[in-house]
């Protein structure tokens, strides 16, 4: 979360675009890229990606332990959920694997922190209550670190990570348009203040 102040959101439908993809986004100065499972193409895009020099490839979207298990084959470096159960963040958290589950509520937070974990991603952000409720909410747990992914465009980006328990945004902006777009969004991302 501290890597870049921007975690690209990726839904890769051909595995073939996923390394110029995840090229276009290390030379714009995003490392960390969350490959989301919602494709059957994804498994084989994170293995492409892991091929890419100082790319550092994680799956999102991970929702129960089938996925779990195929995303550890795959050898990820962190996982993102859009929610969190305590069946799935269990064995996550004994891999050892980093991990950001998704909460929206003091509920989600409480039971994170039941698990050891105090880094969320704040999810869906804009449509939770935007930063207004995120501040509500991070005011009781002062140890929390977030990741508001969900509506954050580069505009509204900034004002997020003004915000000090936000460490990163995620977010799907990024990775559209040619390969020159998206590296200029890269760097343009990779350079917003935090
Ligand atoms: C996610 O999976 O984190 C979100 O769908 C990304 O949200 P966005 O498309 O609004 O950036």
């Amino acid at each position: 979360m501290r890597t870049a102040p921007v975690i690209p959101v990726l839904v890769i439908e051909d595995a073939a675009t996923a390394r110029p993809l995840a090229e276009a986004l290390v030379r714009g100065g995003l490392r960390v890229l969350e490959v989301t499972m919602r494709t059957p193409a994804a498994l084989d895009a994170i293995r492409e990606m892991k091929q890419v020099p100082g790319a550092i490839v994680g799956a999102g979207t991970v929702v129960n332990t089938a996925q779990f298990d195929q995303v550890m084959d795959a050898d990820v470096e962190f996982i993102v959920s859009p929610g969190l159960t305590e069946t799935l963040a269990a064995p996550i958290i004994a891999s050892g694997v980093p991990y950001l589950p998704g909460i929206a509520s003091a509920a989600d937070i409480m039971r994170g922190l039941d698990l050891g974990l105090d880094h969320f991603k704040f999810f869906p952000a804009e449509t939770s209550g935007g930063l207004k409720a995120l501040k509500a909410l991070a005011a009781p747990f002062y140890q929390g670190k977030f990741c508001p992914t969900g509506g954050v465009t580069l505009a509204s980006a900034p004002e997020w990570l003004a915000f000090d328990p936000v460490l990163c945004v995620g977010g799907s902006w990024i990775a559209t348009g040619t390969m020159d777009d998206v590296e200029a969004k890269a760097r343009a991302a990779a350079a917003l203040p935090r």
